[in-house]
């Protein structure tokens, strides 16, 4: 029998004896993301990333390790690292070093310090581009590893909040090198963020607790692009649902999509599960703790865990057991207990498997474009945060509607000429 021996790429993962099972995950999610294998299979013929080195801090997930594999089908030297402690599938990670030989540095569970550290391993390529979720990636470049800045062309942001994050630094001068909001290309947040996050945070909920959705009170903070989606999936499965917001506009549409708006304080006395999807902080805190009814579930699904405020939690505490896994029991001072799920970070991640693959496509096929396009455009960008070019936005619509059998109008040549115009009217 031959034997296989691993060339040496640089790693840490939990266990590299789990890569069988995460080579199956991997293959699965394969199945389901028709756009980036078309993307991959012109990438592994024009190599357009040759050349290129590019470090990615993303959620370490059977999606991501297919959009590794396509950039490495590119050309691309690729690096990965975690961009949230508690999303990692350590089989995956695995089947990246020892099936694909992809160095990744990413353990489920890691504390802040191995997580920060995973990060500069990750750097330790020396990347052309950058890839970030969150935007943890360029902010430790941009504080410690300013050496790297000369080499770096330009990245790309995958979230919601980093783009936020990545916006403020362009503003006062700190960001060095152009990035491509990937977040804000439709073909990702209206699918990726509403539908994604709609169904696997309902998912997280229920693997994590198993409660029925079903005449449940369910509190969602943040009625944008992600608390659209959650709000809406637990309607259909018979929750009462109650938003709360702080922009009128999404108030407004929340009361016409026919959801009780209410602040927080008010909600925060009939709710049963309360769901932050804000990308804000504090949004859950000991005023709202100390009116919860006994045995109410919180949990966040926006990026960073700081949207439920758990130090507040702790204190209010007079202890706390873990009674199921990703659920954390507090019981207060008034007697009643409050349930944490998944550290309050990402319960979609956490307690679930995140996006499903389908999703996961379309916001990986504009990952894989935009590298594309950074590799070729960067010279010519500033140290600023660009859309997504609709040409990507557009192709990657037109490849999914493809891969679904779904085919559309065109518009006639008079039709163009008529919405081109303005001779006509009444
Ligand atoms: N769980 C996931 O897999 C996943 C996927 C995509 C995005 N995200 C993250 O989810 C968060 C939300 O993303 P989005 O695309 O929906 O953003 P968004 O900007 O479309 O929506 C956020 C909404 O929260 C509201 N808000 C802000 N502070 C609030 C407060 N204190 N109380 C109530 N509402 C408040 C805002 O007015 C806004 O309407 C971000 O952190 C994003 O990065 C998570």
């Amino acid at each position: 029998m031959a034997t296989t021996v691993m060339p040496d790429v640089a790693h840490d993962v939990k266990d590299l004896s789990l890569a069988a099972r995460g080579k199956i995950r991997i293959e699965w999610a394969d199945q389901w993301m028709p756009v980036l294998r078309l993307i991959r299979q012109r990438f592994a013929q024009e190599k357009p990333l040759a050349g290129i080195r590019l470090s990615a801090c993303l959620h370490v997930t059977s999606e991501t390790a297919n959009l590794a594999i396509t950039l490495r089908e590119g050309g691309a030297e690729v690096a990965l690292c975690a961009s949230n402690p508690l999303s990692t599938q350590d089989e995956v990670a695995a089947s990246l070093v020892k099936d694909y030989h992809i160095p990744v540095f990413a353990i489920r569970g890691e504390d802040h310090e191995s997580y920060y550290a995973h990060i500069q391993s990750a750097l330790e390529h020396q990347p052309h581009i950058t890839m970030d979720d969150g935007a943890d990636l360029v902010t430790t470049v941009l504080t410690k590893r300013q050496d790297l800045i000369p080499g770096i062309l330009g990245g790309t942001e995958e979230t919601t909040t980093g783009v936020i994050r990545l916006r403020s630094m362009a503003k006062n001068g700190v960001l060095k090198f152009p990035i491509v909001a990937v977040n804000d290309a439709d073909t990702k947040h209206l699918f990726d963020n509403r539908y994604g996050t709609g169904q696997s945070t309902i998912d997280g909920i229920i693997r994590a607790t198993n409660v029925l959705f079903a005449g449940l009170k369910v509190v969602v903070a943040g009625y944008g692009w992600c608390g659209r989606g959650v709000a809406t999936r637990a309607r259909g499965l018979g929750a009462d649902v109650i938003v709360t917001e702080v922009n009128p506009t999404r108030a407004l549409e929340a009361v016409m999509d026919g959801f009780r708006v209410m602040p927080m304080a008010e909600a925060a006395k009939i709710g049963d599960v309360f769901i932050t999807l804000t990308g804000d902080k504090s949004v859950l805190t000991a005023e709202h703790f100390k009116v919860m009814k006994d045995g109410a579930i919180v949990c966040n699904s926006g990026h960073f865990n700081v949207e439920i405020d758990i130090p507040a939690l702790e204190e209010l505490a007079l202890g706390k057991r873990k009674t199921r896994d990703c659920v954390e029991e507090y019981t207060l001072r008034n007697g009643r207990k409050v349930y944490l799920l998944g550290e309050g970070r990402l319960v979609n991640l956490a307690a679930a498997e995140g996006h499903p693959a389908v999703v996961m496509d379309m916001s990986f096929a504009n990952q894989a474009l935009c590298a594309e396009y950074m590799a070729k455009n960067a010279r010519r960008l500033e140290a600023k945060v660009y859309p997504v070019p609709q040409e990507i936005d557009q192709t990657v619509a037109r490849l999914k509607l493809e891969a679904l059998g779904v085919a559309i109008d065109t518009l006639t040549p008079e039709q163009e000429a008529y919405l081109a115009s303005w001779s006509e009217g009444t």
